[in-house]
């Protein structure tokens, strides 16, 4: 029996030596200290031992134990500390953190006031929920004139709507203070309309105002014009084309040439060179009265811009819609 254990001690010191995985050493632990492992096993055949020798072969069986249990012990501090290091594997590469960025309509209207600033405007504010009087009456739209169904809006009473255009801005500026004027004006307008590529129900759009003494038309333009240069470069040039709008006095529409084709011809400007913008002129006499400004005295200009449409055009977007969807994969491109 004696030797039986020697033999025992033996194969334990072999195996537990070659031990390499927190597998194999959970193995050993249960071939020789489970319950039917070999440890108990062995005192559970003391009953067969010859009772003279059961003393020295209790004695022998605890010194085993004791070996086993101490080497178990040991290995098993060295297996947990293996096991917490896989937990906390610092070669993993790294989890990026999520980094926002600006929204291409808000990074447009960025270069934009800041084009303006630089030229002394200040940037001025008003409401989206507008009244009738300031969204169209003030701008000498008359009652029931047609060119108010151009703008068809969302009406919250007969007089109460959202604004189709930011130029009620203007009237607000004028009656806050005298002139001159300096301002641009960001904001979101609104129009009834069924959303598709080209259309969404609310847009972008920057209103600018300049009223000073001797304004006069070569200032639009080149004001305009220098803008186009700015944002697309020093070999775009602008084209204004007679329109109608109720506020100002010659109305123009105008446009930048094609960003893509620099006014050869592509699929974008459907092959005309051009790509319109918005509209601008001079501020219309009936306006100034409406704000108490003697229009014998004072001349200005004012223009629109739509923000959607100048980022649509810079990014090469063929769907108003993107914007507004608040899609990562579309938002992340810019
Ligand atoms: N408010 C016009 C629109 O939304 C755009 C516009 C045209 C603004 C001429 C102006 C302007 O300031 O002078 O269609």
């Amino acid at each position: 029996m004696k030797k039986n254990i020697e033999d025992l001690q033996t194969d334990f010191s072999n195996e537990i030596g070659k031990v390499k995985t927190a597998q194999e050493f959970e193995a050993i632990r249960i071939k020789y200290l489970s319950k039917k492992g070999l440890i108990p096993e062995l005192y559970a055949s003391m009953s067969q031992i010859d009772p003279k020798d059961r003393p020295a072969y209790g004695k022998a069986v605890n010194e085993l134990r004791k070996i086993v249990e101490e080497n178990i012990e040991a290995l098993k501090l060295k297996f947990a500390k293996k096991r917490s290091e896989e937990i906390l594997d610092i070669s993993l590469p790294g989890r990026r953190p999520f980094i926002g960025r600006k929204h291409p309509l808000t990074q447009i209207l960025d270069e934009v006031k800041r084009f303006f600033l630089r030229l002394g405007f200040s940037i001025a504010d008003g409401p989206d929920v507008e009244t009738d009087y300031y969204n169209f009456t003030a701008l000498n739209f008359p009652e029931n004139h047609p060119a108010r169904a151009m703008q068809d809006t969302l009406f919250i009473t007969d007089k109460i709507l959202l604004r189709t255009h930011t130029s009620p801005v203007q009237i607000r500026t004028m009656q806050e203070q005298p002139p001159p004027i300096r301002i641009i004006a960001p904001g979101r307008v609104y129009r009834r309309d069924t959303p598709d590529a080209s259309h969404s129900p609310f847009f972008h759009q920057v209103e600018g105002l300049f009223v000073d003494k001797g304004v006069s038309f070569a200032d639009l333009r080149a004001i305009i014009q220098e803008f186009a240069k700015y944002l697309f470069g020093k070999d775009i040039h602008v084209r204004f084309r007679p329109s109608f709008f109720p506020f100002t006095e010659p109305s123009m529409e105008y446009d930048f040439n094609c960003i893509f084709c620099r006014g050869k011809g592509c699929k974008v400007c459907k092959y005309t060179g051009w790509v319109e913008i918005s509209g601008a002129g001079m501020v219309h006499p009936n306006v100034f009265k409406a704000v108490n400004y003697d229009p014998a005295v004072y001349t200005g200009y004012a223009f629109g811009m739509g923000i959607d449409r100048i980022a649509m055009i810079r990014y090469n977007i063929d769907d108003i819609r993107l914007f507004f969807e608040n899609d990562m994969r579309f938002l992340h491109q810019f």
